[in-house]
């Protein structure tokens, strides 16, 4: 792909809708509103805080990320969703239990104000929860259309020129692609004869794309993992990018495995287990919606280890991902690995590691990350998969024929290096042989 030539600078307000109103979508918003006010500092946004080095290391140049490509400001950010619950903003964000009661009173009066729009919803892929704020229509079609409507009427009414769209809803029930899926056309039939392969996170889908909408997927459902929403998002010239916040244990995990596989140190097996008490794992309760969890989580070691090209040290990995519903712990999970890895002569070690996190403080500044890329990417032109975005997913959407990167520092290297190429600065290759001539 072409280097964008110049990118359109961020004017106007920026409308970022969530399908799914709860514990992360309201952190998010409260966290947002928290920086506008002055009372809090963005701790874990890249965007926020982060820096990139340009050119040599003794020139000096580390601008923040956020002013070297023009991001769009938080003053700017209009916020919307849908939930099948009609909790304001405020109502969800008290009932998550997430934020402390002295920084919900700062933001109650501009979260109050934010109320879901009626959801795309059917109990069928969510088996854990059942709402009555839920639209109606004949056919998935009507439905996806009357989602288009609502995108067209909060773009209106809040005066926005640009538009972003991240899933921050339940977590689906376990779908593999389909025939259906294969090309726009038959996806639009499928909407039109309410066939079960079409889920209702890929009507809030299809309704983004083709409003000209980015989309990010927050959760490892199948939604724009699939042709038809890859050929649309190219038609449509829209960004999209996903699947699963990388946030706790797999963060730790994509962190530690490169370091063994750096150091040619052997695995034998890694056992993650969790126990976590809000509504995601509630829903995650449920098998179907568990194994998409499960097989998001599972994926990272594969990919990083490489076994077929590390026979002899990762081989033969027994690897188990467990996530129990727990209410007292609430959104403040305790994540435990254990890890059994081996060295010189095969002699066996063991690492554990005890993860007290807190679900969606980690969550949020991802989705505040994700949701100015992706804006980022709109205006400069790029669409279809956001490869360089994989620095914050579990599950990194690839092209059909890649392999996904999952090693967090190859991934932030790739994000800054894509910045860097975005705004014509020389690349970083980290070589530094020009400091020795
Ligand atoms: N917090 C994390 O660390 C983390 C990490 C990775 C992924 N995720 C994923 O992010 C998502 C949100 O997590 P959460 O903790 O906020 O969960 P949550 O249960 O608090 O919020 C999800 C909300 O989505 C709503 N919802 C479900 N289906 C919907 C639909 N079709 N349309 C509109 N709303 C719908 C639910 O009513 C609920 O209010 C989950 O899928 C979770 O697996 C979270």
């Amino acid at each position: 792909m072409e280097k964008p030539t110049k990118i359109a600078a961020p004017k106007g307000k920026l409308g970022v809708l969530t399908p799914g109103m709860g514990a992360v979508a309201t952190t998010f918003m409260a966290g947002v509103e928290l920086v506008r006010q002055k009372q809090a500092v963005p701790v874990g946004s890249l965007t926020q805080i982060g820096t990139i080095r340009l050119g040599r290391r003794t020139d000096g140049r580390s601008p923040r990320i956020k002013d070297f490509v023009k991001l769009a400001r938080l003053e700017d950010l209009a916020f919307g969703g849908w939930d099948i619950f009609p909790d304001s903003s405020y109502e969800a964000a008290s009932k998550a239990g997430v934020l402390d009661p002295h920084h919900l009173a700062l933001v109650k009066s501009s979260l109050s104000k934010i109320k879901p729009m009626t959801a795309a919803f059917d109990h069928e892929y969510v088996k854990m929860l059942d709402g009555k704020h839920v639209k109606k229509g004949k056919t998935k079609y009507d439905i996806a259309l009357q989602l288009k409507d609502d995108i067209a009427n909060f773009k209106k009414k809040n005066g926005c020129t640009r538009m972003v769209m991240l899933w921050c809803g339940s977590t689906e029930v376990f779908m593999q692609q389909h025939e259906v899926h294969r090309t726009p056309e038959k996806f639009e039939q499928a909407m039109k004869s309410n066939h079960p392969a079409i889920a209702p996170s890929m009507l809030y889908a299809w309704a983004a794309i083709t409003s000209g909408v980015a989309y990010g997927n927050g959760a490892p459902n199948l939604t724009v993992d699939i042709p038809a929403m890859q050929e649309l998002a190219t038609e449509h010239n829209v960004p999209i990018g996903g699947k699963d916040f990388k946030t706790g244990q797999t963060l730790i995990k994509t962190v530690l495995a490169p370091a063994f596989k750096a150091r040619m140190l052997g695995l034998n097996g890694w056992f993650s287990t969790n126990i976590l008490g809000n509504r995601d794992g509630e829903v995650l309760e449920d098998p179907g919606s568990f194994k998409t969890k499960e097989e998001s989580k599972l994926g990272a070691l594969e990919y990083i280890l490489q076994p077929h090209l590390y026979p002899e040290l990762y081989k033969k990995i027994h690897h188990k991902v467990r996530i129990n519903y727990y209410p007292p712990r609430g959104d403040n999970k305790e994540g435990w690995d254990n890890i059994d890895i081996f060295g010189w002569l095969g002699y066996p070690m063991q690492i554990k590691v005890d993860f007290l996190c807190r679900d969606s403080i980690l969550a949020a500044p991802i989705v505040l990350d994700l949701v100015l890329f992706l804006d980022l990417a709109q205006r400069a032109g790029l669409r279809g998969i956001q490869e360089w975005l994989s620095f914050y997913f579990k599950s990194p959407m690839t092209a059909p024929q890649l392999y996904p990167e999952h090693d967090l520092f190859i991934q932030l290297m790739k994000l800054k290096n894509t910045l860097r190429w975005m705004m014509g600065e020389d690349l970083i290759t980290h070589l530094g042989q020009e400091y020795y001539d």
